[in-house]
């Protein structure tokens, strides 16, 4: 039977006070266990974790701050009560109040306060071994986060995310382009224990050198011509949670050097400021370059290189894993369905043949593009080959040839005016996409908003009620 119940650790140096709550919990119905300080606790959790931690602050060896500090670095541990001395619970939330989720409970301890805080404490665990247990089945079936594979290359970089999840060292995420670099390092923010805390993404070959380190660093105000005011940096923006430093190999190298020295000492200074700036970050880079041969150019510094270089983890090529390919086109034809409103159900085994048998230089990205032409021009149904790009062997012809498309193309003499042949093609492409008009949006490559402008314009409501059978898939 006791292994059924629930588990509570309880820390406090005091033996009497110790063994009292203890007494207390089982008699609610929990079972215990007990340690004499930070330290104890620790080795007690890492033998057999428990779902709840009741926790005292002034200890010898590790106190109560040190234990949950320790925890969260590990991976966050149970959810925790914390214990204060009878009128010291604002110093008591001061302490602690930036580690996390807790509760408080003043002593002595009443034992209704405490029944209520164990409810809530042991609801939370529950709900996290079960988001736990969710995860690890779901990215058995194929899915970690937002990120698709079953090969056993993807299997590998999930077996990997997972485990970086529950640390705070420096990862470097390489791949090509469109590999799922991006994607790969939100999931570790959102698998982790900083899932709470913010995620920033900086791209290092987007900005000028000028910018990189006001970005980076933040300024104050005068510390440059044209800075008017003070400004946080992403590392203060990302304080308790990651900054993701996309392709790193194109920092400037004197911003690799500032960078190393933040990572040290885990303090910045803004452009311009005096005072140094306490940042707890978890920095991922990543970079589409070979980091070893961008080191051997002078490109990345090799410290640097080492120091973000803890956890390596390579995306594999679409090209290298193409049995990833019917369950990446299965999910990302879901998520076009959903965005352009549309009703896709499969891809046409002959036009499937012609992806497998593509080479896919630009990567997941690319067949993401390829599908979102592709769904787009059918609507609905199955991808056929004439939806598929001439380069993938598709469609020699323009799809709007196609006779299944309903009076697809429209002819436009010479000596119409702009807007009348504007105003054909928007009623035509509308009749096309069956009065959908998130779908003619997309297939004239225009937002929705301006569609509706357009109509607006072209007084158009009563043609397309004309055309509608309410297929709109507007909200
Ligand atoms: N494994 C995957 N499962 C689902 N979608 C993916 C996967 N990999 C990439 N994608 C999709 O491909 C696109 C590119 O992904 P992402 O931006 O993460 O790539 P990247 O490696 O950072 O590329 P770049 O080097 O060009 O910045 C996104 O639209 C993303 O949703
Ligand atoms: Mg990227």
């Amino acid at each position: 039977m006791a292994e059924d119940r629930l588990r509570v650790l309880v820390v406090d140096d005091d033996p009497g006070q110790r063994e009292t709550l203890a007494r207390l919990i089982r008699a609610l119905g929990y079972a215990t266990d007990t340690a004499a300080d930070g330290e104890e606790a620790l080795e007690k959790l890492n033998a057999l974790p428990a779902h709840v931690l009741v926790t005292d602050l002034v200890m010898p060896r590790l106190d109560g701050r040190g234990l949950l500090e320790q925890l969260r670095r590990q991976g966050g541990g149970p959810p925790a009560i914390v214990l204060t001395a009878y009128g010291s619970l604002e110093k008591a939330v001061l302490t602690v109040k930036d580690l996390g989720a807790f509760w408080y409970l003043e002593k002595p301890v009443e034992m209704a306060q405490l029944g209520v805080l164990l409810e809530r404490a042991a609801a939370q665990s529950r709900l996290r071994e079960e988001t736990e247990r969710l995860n690890r089945q779901l990215s058995y079936q194929g899915v970690l986060a937002d990120l698709v594979g079953r090969s056993p290359a993807m299997q590998e970089v999930f077996s990997l995310i997972r485990q970086v999840a529950q640390h705070s060292a420096g990862v470097l995420i390489t791949g090509e382009s469109g590999t799922g670099k991006e994607l790969a390092a939100r999931a570790i923010h959102r698998l982790g224990p900083r899932r709470d805390e913010p995620f920033v993404a900086v791209n290092c070959a987007a900005l000028p050198e000028a910018l990189i380190e006001s970005e980076l660093f933040g300024h104050e105000k005068g510390a440059f011509t044209g800075a008017l005011a003070s400004r946080a940096g992403c590392f203060e923006l990302a304080h308790g949670g990651m900054l993701l430093l996309d392709e790193i190999g194109d920092m400037p190298v004197a911003t690799q050097a500032k960078l190393l020295r933040v990572l040290e000492d885990g303090r910045v200074r803004r452009l311009g400021g005096r005072s140094e700036i306490p940042v707890d970050v978890q920095v991922i880079a990543s970079t589409n370059k070979d980091p070893q041969e961008a080191v051997r150019k002078g490109e990345l510094r090799m410290d640097l290189y080492y120091r973000l270089n803890v956890f390596h983890i390579r995306m594999p090529p679409l090209r290298e894993r193409k049995e990833d390919l019917p369950l990446l086109v299965e999910a990302l034809i879901a998520s076009l369905n959903e965005k352009y409103g549309c009703r896709v159900t499969e891809v046409e085994p002959e036009a499937f043949a012609l992806l497998e048998r593509h080479d896919w230089p630009g990567n997941v990205r690319e067949l993401r593009n390829v599908l979102a032409r592709a769904v787009i021009l059918a609507g609905e149904g199955a991808i056929r080959r004439q939806h598929l790009p001439a380069a993938l062997g598709g469609a020699p012809r323009p799809v709007t040839e196609q006779p299944s498309a309903p009076r697809a193309g429209i002819y436009v003499p010479l000596g119409t005016r702009l807007r009348e042949a504007e105003r054909e093609l928007i009623v035509r492409t509308l009749e096309f996409a069956g009065n959908n008009k998130t779908r003619a949006a997309a297939i004239l490559g225009i937002g929705l908003k301006t569609l509706h402008n357009k109509l607006k314009l072209y007084r158009l409501s009563s043609a397309t009620a004309r055309a509608g059978e309410g297929a709109s898939a507007e909200p």
